[in-house]
């Protein structure tokens, strides 16, 4: 069975048609820490995070700061941009927790999608922005997403906050077999899933927005920036019409560290769920280099060796790994490497899936420890599936996955006339994933009359034998409906045919 949803990461995979990009590493990073001067400035943030850029990276770092950084953990060493994310840490049964090892410090995808006629612009100095929502707990579309050409026909796969939690993603990677494409699955897969089928790790992506208002900033850190249509591809909203680089972070957390141990993986703002993955930027390029880069690093490979802008300004990871930062005074007694007592900043874990509660900046008086987490909480309702594989043009040594050719708008805009598709496409089912008698394909929940459905459909497998030749193999799909509420859970099972 071939799926809309196959043929189109087979289109999407070709890398002939890949757009300009760079894949800058930025190998090391300059450290971990409650810092987060985009959100919180010259305040300690309420949560740690993994940084990674130019050197000057303090409470109340700006563009000026960055720009006189005297080194960066990035391979370019004109790139003084400041790149950070919360960190992903383990919790181990009776509440110690520890960072999880990150393999390559992180990759940030440079990619420049652009339509007809437009022009991708450098970041100006002071530009800033954040992409993700911190507070976020629980994701209501279709699960896997619904096919990109289709999304035009229902509204609400579009809007700014529903592309904002389609941007991210945590790929469960295993060398041995092809890899799941990027931002397929918008959770943190539970620990045993983890266990069992992601040997090297987790690597977490999250996608920018690329479409612009020409302000450096916005009160939020998010309205000066717009997703196009279609996440990373698509068409810019009337409000936000020119064209920024397409930034995507990769960070690979080496989860297998802690396989075989009870405990539970928790993002350092109290995230169990994957859904509050965040990410912050705050450029710290030359703008007429960066804009060089843009306009002559047309090389197929991304890697920055084949950009002409670049040579005679590479690094190596060694000295990448030389530029750290200064820590605070005022941050001086916190171990967010751990092992310690619970998250730094004894941050509390919140599973959601209403909207976390803000917990307030500069907890300087209690750093790390004095707070115990409940014992392992609760791990919120996520599907685990069978995934369609997709090979990755750009799975290579630096363990990136990204497919970088772009979703053309014009063919997806095609679709829009057209007596309407099957509404939710099916990857193809792999055997073994399957609950019980069948394989899921697809998995969605709505809420009737405040009970929360979930519904998953599921592929099974059915003979028929007729008189003469015998059939085999067909398939039917099967409709369950797992009833739910916030307070009891699952609540009862109907299957329908
Ligand atoms: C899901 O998150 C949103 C915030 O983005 C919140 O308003 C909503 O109540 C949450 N849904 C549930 C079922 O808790
Ligand atoms: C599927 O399960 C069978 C039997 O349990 C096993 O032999 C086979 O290797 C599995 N296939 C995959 C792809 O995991």
């Amino acid at each position: 069975m071939k799926s809309a949803a196959q043929l189109s990461a087979a289109a999407l995979l070709l890398s002939g048609a890949a757009d300009a990009f760079w894949r800058m590493p930025c190998t090391a990073r300059t450290g971990l820490a409650r810092i987060d001067p985009l959100v919180n400035p010259g305040q300690v943030s309420p949560h740690s995070h993994v940084i990674h850029g130019g050197k000057n990276f303090h409470l109340d770092t700006n563009y000026n700061d960055l720009v006189q950084s005297e080194c960066t953990s990035c391979r370019v060493t004109e790139d003084k941009s400041a790149y950070w994310t919360p960190a992903l840490n383990f919790i181990h049964e009776d509440g110690t927790t520890e960072v999880v090892p990150q393999i390559g410090g992180m990759l940030a995808y440079y990619l420049l999608f652009k339509n007809e006629g437009e022009k991708i612009e450098a970041f100006p100095p002071g530009f800033q922005m954040l992409a993700g929502d911190n507070r976020q707990r629980n994701f209501t579309l279709s699960f896997p997403d619904m096919e990109k050409s289709l999304w035009s026909q229902h509204p609400e796969e579009t809007t700014q906050k529903n592309l904002g939690l389609k941007a991210l993603g945590f790929n469960c990677l295993n060398y041995a077999i092809n890899p799941e494409p990027s931002m397929y699955r918008h959770f943190l897969p539970d620990k045993n899933y983890m266990d069992q089928h992601c040997p090297q790790g987790i690597r977490a992506e999250i996608f920018f927005p690329s479409c612009w208002n020409g302000e450096l900033d916005s009160p939020n850190h998010k309205d000066h920036v717009a997703y196009p249509d279609l996440v990373n591809g698509g068409k810019c909203p009337d409000s936000h019409p020119r064209r920024i680089p397409s930034l995507f972070y990769e960070t690979i957390w080496f989860t297998n560290k802690f396989n075989g141990k009870p405990g539970q993986f928790v993002f350092s703002n109290g995230d169990p769920t994957g859904y509050g993955y965040h990410a912050d930027f705050i450029n710290g390029w030359d703008q007429k280099f960066l804009q060089s880069a843009i306009d002559q690093c047309g090389n197929p490979s991304g890697k920055i060796e084949d950009c002409p802008v670049f040579q005679g300004h590479i690094q190596s990871e060694a000295d990448t790994a030389q530029c750290t930062f200064d820590v605070p005074e005022v941050l001086a007694k916190d171990n967010c490497d751990g092992p310690a007592d619970g998250l730094c900043g004894n941050v509390p874990i919140q599973a959601g899936p209403g909207y976390a509660t803000v917990i307030e900046p500069g907890n300087v008086e209690k750093p790390t420890g004095g707070y115990k987490p409940p014992h392992v909480t609760e791990q919120p309702a996520v599907p685990t599936l069978s995934y369609a594989p997709a090979r990755s043009a750009v799975t290579d040594e630096y363990g990136g996955g990204i497919s970088v050719a772009r979703v053309n708008h014009a063919n997806a805009g095609k679709n829009n006339g057209a007596a309407a598709p099957a509404p939710t496409p099916a990857p193809e089912a792999l055997p073994n994933q399957s609950t019980g008698k069948g394989s899921i394909i697809s998995t969605s929940t709505f809420t009737s009359a405040g009970v929360v459905y979930e519904v998953v459909i599921e592929e099974v497998p059915i003979y028929v034998t007729v008189d003469a030749p015998e059939k085999e193999g067909q398939v039917k799909r099967h409709y369950m409906h797992l009833r739910r509420d916030k307070e009891h859970g699952l609540l009862g099972k109907r299957h329908f045919h």
